[in-house]
């Protein structure tokens, strides 16, 4: 994945130089600014086993501030936020390889280096008892269950030795 560029950056950006799971690295831009989860819509998209995005709809396209081409083809941690615990992804993996769905409440960075949070479900397409792929819906999140969420994610990331 492409660094992050300043000139996509609306507002002040923290930088990070961010290491993904599978060993690559880019440079994050990560501002203060929350964009609210559309009331009343939902934000789907599909991946293949290898968990690289096949499909989204016009509101992923829409809150993430990227373009379908961007999306497509790339794996769900274009929209990882440094805020998260590694700890809650481990988890989300963990469950969804057993073949059960997954649940939780997901902080996302936007291309413009903001953020928005998600109740996310990811459920796990099987067939032949073999996980073929994965499909993601978001919903508006509580926005009682966000203050704490983001209270937990902050001790979980300190435990993880970030602050
Ligand atoms: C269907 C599906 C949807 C996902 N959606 C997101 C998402 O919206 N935001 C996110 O940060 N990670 C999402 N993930 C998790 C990422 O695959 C990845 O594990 C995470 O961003 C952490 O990146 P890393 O594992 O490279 O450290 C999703 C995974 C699956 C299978």
């Amino acid at each position: 994945m492409e660094d992050m560029q300043p000139r996509d950056i609306v507002g002040e950006g923290r930088e990070y130089h961010w290491s993904y799971f599978d060993g690559t690295s880019r440079r994050l831009i990560v501002t203060n600014v929350e964009t609210r989860f559309p009331t009343g819509e939902l934000i789907v998209s599909q991946t293949d086993a290898q968990g690289i995005i096949t499909m989204c709809n016009d509101a992923f396209v829409h809150m993430s501030g990227f373009s379908r081409e961007q999306l497509l083809g790339t794996p769900h941690s274009i929209l990882r936020h440094p805020d998260m615990p590694k700890a809650a992804f481990a988890d989300l993996w963990n469950t969804v390889d057993e073949g059960t769905r997954w649940s939780g409440y997901v902080k996302n960075l936007r291309r413009d280096g903001g953020f928005y949070w998600v109740y996310a479900t990811v459920i796990p397409k099987i067939r032949n008892g073999v996980v073929v792929g994965h499909t993601s819906v978001r919903r508006e999140p509580s926005r009682d269950k966000v203050e704490e969420l983001a209270a937990v994610y902050a001790t979980m990331r300190a435990e993880e030795g970030r602050v």
